[in-house]
Order: C-alpha cells, then sequence, then structure tokens
C-alpha cells in the first residue's frame, strides 16, 4: 500500500491526505478512550464497527437532505470524506437525561426530557472541552450566528431522523455528540456534518430492557463492550458478513 501523508492523529480516528485535492481518508482505529483520555483501552473491532455505521447513518442522512463530510468507504476501517473545516464545537443533543445531565443537575438517569436539548462544549481538550453557550460562540468567532442556526436546525433534524430510524430497530436514541464543518466549494461555503456517528459518541439503549449498547459499556466498565457496539450493527443490518473474525482490518496502513 502507498504510503500516505498522516495529517492528525485523534484519540479514535487518523486522518490521512486523500487520493484528491479537497478530500481526506479517515481511519477508525479500536483505541478507545474516555473522560478526556484519562481511561484508555481497546474495543477490538470497534474501528471496522464505527465505519461501517457512520457510513450507514451519514448515507441515510444524506438522502433526507442533511449535507455530510462522507463521500465513501474505502476498505474495512477507512472511508474517504471532504475536506472541511472543523468548527470547534461539540453538539450534543439530548432526548433523556443521562451523563453529564444527570450528574450536573441531579436528574435521574432515563428521564424523559420533555423536549430535545441542544447543547454546545467548546472542543478545546487542554480545558476539557467547557459547555459554552451562543454568546460565547459569537463572541469568539467560533461561529457566527447564521452559522450557529444552521447547525441547530440540523442537528434536530439529524435528531429526529435517528431517533425515528433507531426506534425502528428497537434502540433509544438517548442523546449523542456531534460535530460540524465549513465546506468550502469555489465561492460558496456550506456547513456540513463531519467526524462521525457511532456508539463511540451516541447513548443506545435497547427500548425494552434498558440495556446500553454504546461506549458507557466502556466508560463504566460493564463488560461486553464489543457486543454492545455489534449489536447496533446487527440491528441496522451492516454487520460485516465475517463477523468479528474479519474485524482487524488491513495491515500496513501507515
Ligand atoms: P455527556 O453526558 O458525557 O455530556 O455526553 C453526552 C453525549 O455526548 C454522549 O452520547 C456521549 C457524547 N460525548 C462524546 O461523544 N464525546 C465527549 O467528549 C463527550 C463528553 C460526550
Amino acid at each position: 500500500m502507498a504510503r500516505r501523508r498522516q495529517l492528525f492523529e485523534g484519540k479514535a480516528k487518523i486522518l490521512f491526505e486523500g487520493p484528491e485535492p479537497g478530500t481526506l481518508v479517515q481511519y477508525f482505529k479500536d483505541d478507545a478512550s474516555a473522560f478526556n483520555a484519562q481511561k484508555k483501552g481497546t474495543i477490538t473491532g470497534k474501528g471496522v464497527l464505527n465505519n461501517r455505521i457512520s457510513e450507514y447513518l451519514m448515507m441515510r442522512l444524506a438522502e433526507i437532505g442533511v449535507p455530510t463530510h462522507f463521500i465513501r468507504r474505502l476498505n474495512m476501517r477507512e472511508q474517504l470524506i471532504r475536506e472541511v473545516e472543523i468548527i470547534p464545537l461539540e453538539i450534543v443533543v439530548r432526548n433523556v437525561a443521562a451523563g453529564s445531565l444527570a450528574t450536573r443537575l441531579g436528574i435521574q438517569e432515563g428521564t424523559r426530557l420533555p423536549r430535545s436539548i441542544v447543547e454546545y462544549y467548546y472542543k478545546n481538550s487542554a480545558l476539557n472541552n467547557p459547555m459554552v453557550c451562543e454568546e460565547h460562540i459569537t463572541c469568539f468567532g467560533w461561529a457566527a450566528t447564521q452559522d450557529l442556526d444552521d447547525i441547530v436546525a440540523l442537528a434536530l433534524r439529524v435528531n429526529d431522523f435517528l431517533t425515528g430510524l433507531f426506534l425502528g430497530v428497537g434502540i433509544t436514541l438517548v442523546d449523542f455528540k456531534i460535530e460540524f464543518g465549513r465546506l468550502f466549494e469555489n465561492d460558496d461555503m456550506r456547513i456540513v456534518l463531519a467526524d462521525e456517528i457511532s456508539p463511540d459518541n451516541c447513548r443506545l439503549w435497547d427500548t425494552k430492557t434498558g440495556e446500553k449498547m454504546d461506549k458507557d459499556r466502556f466508560r463504566r466498565d460493564l463488560g461486553k463492550v464489543e457486543e454492545g457496539y455489534q449489536e447496533v450493527a446487527r440491528r441496522l443490518g451492516i454487520l460485516p458478513e465475517a463477523g468479528i473474525r474479519d474485524m482487524k482490518g488491513p495491515e500496513g496502513l501507515q
């Protein structure tokens, strides 16, 4: 395999220069981290599953008109994406109280929220990704008011669509984190969905039993972490045919 230039290595993914200008290759690792990388581990096959799950969800979202950075999946662990300027915000949408919302405000985990909540976090691990409000975002120029309007509208559409899609396979979409980027084409700029959507950044509970099928299994040492991710892929009908044995992916990636 030709050596490619690595542009960035994150906790769960690596970005390489793409084959054409304006494209990148996004490689999904098995590395897992939580609590701003204070807890680290490996979830075997996670990269393969997240590549597949994120591909599937981004394609379905594109079908309903949500613009995304996704172009196509290249292999078990890699996908071709458009190069975007990442907006330094983590957008969290919540439907059910869990995680930091439950802890911070003392709300019983599992309480259904009367309406969906959108929260913003400033993407800065040195500061532990602090929660911010619209005033901070526009004041410090992370996004303009119009950009933020677009982001919130898209985030709510993503939430509506994914809530229904997951409900159809017996999964409750409790909350999720997404990121957006600016895509420059000719003289135009568009806000598009970027990064990934996978059990790494969603809370997914079995609708009947409440069993967790997401990264909380790793964060909270609940065991059967791989199985949780696999079950999400299985219910979506996209579990790689060869199953877990085929999950190591291509060797010699860098
Ligand atoms: P929280 O309850 O810990 O704030 O997380 C809300 C949602 O955002 C949950 O689905 C997990 C996801 N998330 C990330 O993807 N990355 C992060 O760094 C954090 C803090 C949360």
